[in-house]
């Protein structure tokens, strides 16, 4: 399979379009984390694996710590470490428990503008073995409206590979 599509640093993309990299990218998330048990390299390596294949501008975890989401691993600039329960959309996607698509930041109250060039993003639940909300996957892009259902589709499958870690 290594010559079939494009090579990124031991990860192999087929496709034309972001579903055909989801889709091939997912089963590959799967593989790195299925020998791993530590919470903080799984989430290291998901991280990494996504930002090599979708050049996001910033990707990363917040993970519950008693009434705060707290900074975990990510990729890009540096991030606000602690974020409230029910603030910005990080919070916000933590008190509701559902995915928020956010296709302009200026426009939803309380967003917390860790960049002033984030312009899109999306925040995914990530629940842990009971189905309680455990952490959020957040991704943030310099261009508006980057993120649709295909996004949510796919980030809600590549989380619930990490339910177990939690
Ligand atoms: N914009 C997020 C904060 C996290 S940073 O974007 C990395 C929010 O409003 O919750």
């Amino acid at each position: 399979m290594w010559f079939m599509g494009k090579m990124t640093e031991g990860l192999t993309i087929t496709g034309t379009g972001k579903k055909d990299y989801y889709k091939s990218l997912l089963p590959q998330i799967k593989a790195l984390i299925e020998d791993e048990n530590d919470l903080i390299a799984a989430l290291a390596n998901v991280s990494a694996a996504l930002a090599y294949v979708f050049k996001w501008w910033w990707i990363g975890f917040y993970i519950v710590k008693e009434d705060q989401l707290v900074l975990g691993p990510f990729q890009g600039q540096i991030a606000c470490s602690r974020i409230d329960f029910g603030r910005g959309v990080c919070g916000t996607a933590w008190k509701e428990n559902r995915t928020i698509i956010v296709p302009d930041v200026e426009k939803f109250p309380g967003h917390i503008a860790c960049s002033s060039l984030s312009k899109s993003e999306i925040v995914v639940p990530i629940h842990n073995r009971f189905g309680t909300v455990a952490g959020v996957l957040d991704v943030d892009s310099e261009y508006p409206e980057y993120f649709d259902a295909t996004d949510a589709d796919y980030l809600e499958e590549t989380v619930k590979l990490l339910n177990r870690f939690f």
